[in-house]
């Protein structure tokens, strides 16, 4: 049993983990902005694992400040955290130059500056405690470089991948583990509009079951789920342009 920390738990991959993670036998610390919705999410957990205890608090990752203070108050809630999992992210995005800077600059903030934050939050609490795992939720678009509405989103998504090297490269052999998750498409609010017209879309329970397996194992990375995205991978990273834009 372990105490983990899910940002962006109010809907989609971050929901569907905590009951996930609850049934394993996890206690949960939970936020996002929507609070009605992780007060659902709470009570439907507890009714389902009474033993389990939630707690909830507002969030909006892109408040410095509210980042330290809420990782901060969950620490002193159960006295030490096992795990956090950078979850919280947006698909916002427009071409560049078509009038749409807004979206581009809130997906870049929310998806890279603001979970370079959550990081930064998470490490000062496994640091002091010298142990716990990082958990970042990256994408299979951080492979390449992607066209039009995609572009901000991978390349934020890119970015977090590397941030999560860095620290695996600077905690080699220590206590302190971190695993980057390339998810591929995974059915939620954020790609509910496309659901129906991409290949490849898992249902939520299976997707994030995969997540949570490689979580569990405290992989490096994984792309989930396993198929087909791992087979996907290299052929994403290596193909020409003119190759990748027909395959996507
Ligand atoms: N679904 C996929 O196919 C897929 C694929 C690759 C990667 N991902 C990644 O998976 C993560 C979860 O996305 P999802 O698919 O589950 O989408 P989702 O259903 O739209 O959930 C996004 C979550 O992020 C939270 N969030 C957004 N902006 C926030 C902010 N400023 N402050 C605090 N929380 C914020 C939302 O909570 P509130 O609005 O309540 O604050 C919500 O709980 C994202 O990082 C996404 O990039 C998803």
């Amino acid at each position: 049993m372990s105490t983990i920390l899910i940002t962006g738990a109010s809907s989609g991959l971050g929901a569907e983990m905590a009951r996930q993670f609850a049934a394993r036998g996890h206690d949960l610390a939970l936020c996002a902005r929507r609070t009605e919705r992780l007060e659902a999410l709470r009570d439907e957990i507890r009714a389902a694992h009474p033993q389990r205890r939630v707690e909830l608090r507002a969030l909006d990752v892109n408040d410095d400040a509210q980042v330290f203070e809420v990782f901060r108050a969950f620490r002193g809630d159960f006295g030490g955290l096992d795990r956090v999992i950078v979850n919280a992210g947006i698909g916002k995005g427009a071409p560049l130059g078509t009038g749409r800077q807004d979206a581009n600059r809130e997906t870049a903030m929310t998806n890279f500056v603001a979970a370079l934050t959550q990081a930064e939050a998470a490490m000062e609490v496994f640091r002091a405690q010298d142990a716990g795992h990082l958990v970042l939720v990256s994408s299979m678009s951080a492979m390449r470089g992607m066209p039009k509405s995609m572009t901000v989103y991978a390349a934020t998504k890119a970015a977090l991948s590397h941030l999560g090297e860095g620290l695996q490269h600077e905690l080699l052999g220590t206590p302190i583990k971190v695993t980057v998750l390339h998810c591929g498409y995974i059915a939620s609010e954020m790609n509910e509009r496309v659901q129906q017209q991409v290949r490849f879309m898992a249902s939520t329970e299976d997707g994030v079951r995969a997540m949570v397996d490689a979580i569990e194992k405290q992989k490096a990375q994984a792309y989930v789920p396993a198929l087909p995205w791992t087979a996907l991978a290299p052929v994403m990273r290596h193909a020409p342009l003119p190759v990748l834009k027909k395959l996507l």
